[in-house]
């Protein structure tokens, strides 16, 4: 009997870096406002949880592929501020989903030499998640591999206030004066600290908007929007993305 015909995962067809993306002009950092979970389980006549868990399995294979490809940095936006007006069930699914997630990951992130990161106001999640967190950075802060962020009852405006909040604090000790405050010493002061800004942000989609993600981070940024729902975004999205940035011409306000 002829053996059954199996196609190659995406992810083998897109194995090793595309032959016409140009290794030295990849983006150093890739941001993503993975969005749509909910339309493509609608569209399946599922509940908008199953999309969160497909989502994950989506977000598992964009940080191998960072790896594959040679991408240093993703950072991508999990849960915002205002994320909490959801229904409390699709909430706590999500905290609940995080924490499982981390659970089972933590293993292959070691094996994959991910260095995780979390941003966002950390200490308001509930208290197992913010301890499995707390625990897989510090288990993970020697890697050397792709520097991976998750942002996490993450706002930007929340982050700048933060910001402001800990410099005025500092003047007020007398550790610096208000003239020695610049964009550089800011910059200490965010979450991002240390990370160059993301040179590429993907949105899946089709929503034209920034939902208040890396709202200082971005101001340079490229932005690639796809009608693709996160579910659906594979390498050969990525890919698509990373062709459209390598088309563009960066300018940074000069001619
Ligand atoms: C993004 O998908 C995931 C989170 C915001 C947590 P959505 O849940 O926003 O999906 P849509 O936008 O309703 O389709
Ligand atoms: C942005 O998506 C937040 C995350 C992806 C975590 P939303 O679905 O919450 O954004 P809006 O409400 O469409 O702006
Ligand atoms: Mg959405």
């Amino acid at each position: 009997m002829a053996p059954e015909f199996t196609p190659l995962p995406t992810y083998k067809k897109f194995a090793t870096l595309p032959p016409n993306l140009d290794p030295a002009k990849l983006p150093r950092h890739v941001a993503v406002i993975m969005d749509g979970n909910g339309r493509w389980a609608r569209q399946r006549g599922l509940p908008r949880v199953m999309g969160h868990r497909q989502g994950t399995e989506t977000l598992k294979d964009l940080l191998r592929c960072c790896k594959d490809w040679g991408i240093p940095a993703l950072t991508v936006y999990a849960f915002s501020t205002e994320n909490w007006q959801r229904p409390k069930e699709e909430v706590n699914f999500l905290l609940l989903l995080f924490e499982n997630v981390l659970g089972q990951e933590l293993a292959e992130l070691m094996r994959q030499d991910v260095r995780l990161q979390f941003i966002g106001n950390l200490v308001d999640l509930p208290a197992s998640l913010a301890e499995q967190i707390q625990r897989s950075m510090t288990l993970t802060q020697n890697n050397r591999g792709v520097t991976f962020t998750v942002a996490t009852n993450y706002g930007g405006r929340q982050e700048i206030v933060q910001a402001c909040q800990r410099i005025a604090m500092e003047v007020q000790c007398g550790h610096f004066s208000v003239d020695e405050i610049t964009a550089e010493l800011l910059e200490r002061y965010l979450y991002t600290r240390g990370l160059p800004d993301p040179d590429l942000l993907i949105r899946t989609s089709g929503e034209m908007r920034v939902s208040n993600f890396l709202l200082w981070q971005l101001a340079y940024t490229e932005i690639y929007v796809t009608p693709t729902l996160w579910p659906d975004f594979d390498r050969e999205e990525f890919y698509r993305a990373l062709l459209a940035y390598q088309q563009r011409e960066r300018r940074f306000g000069k001619i």
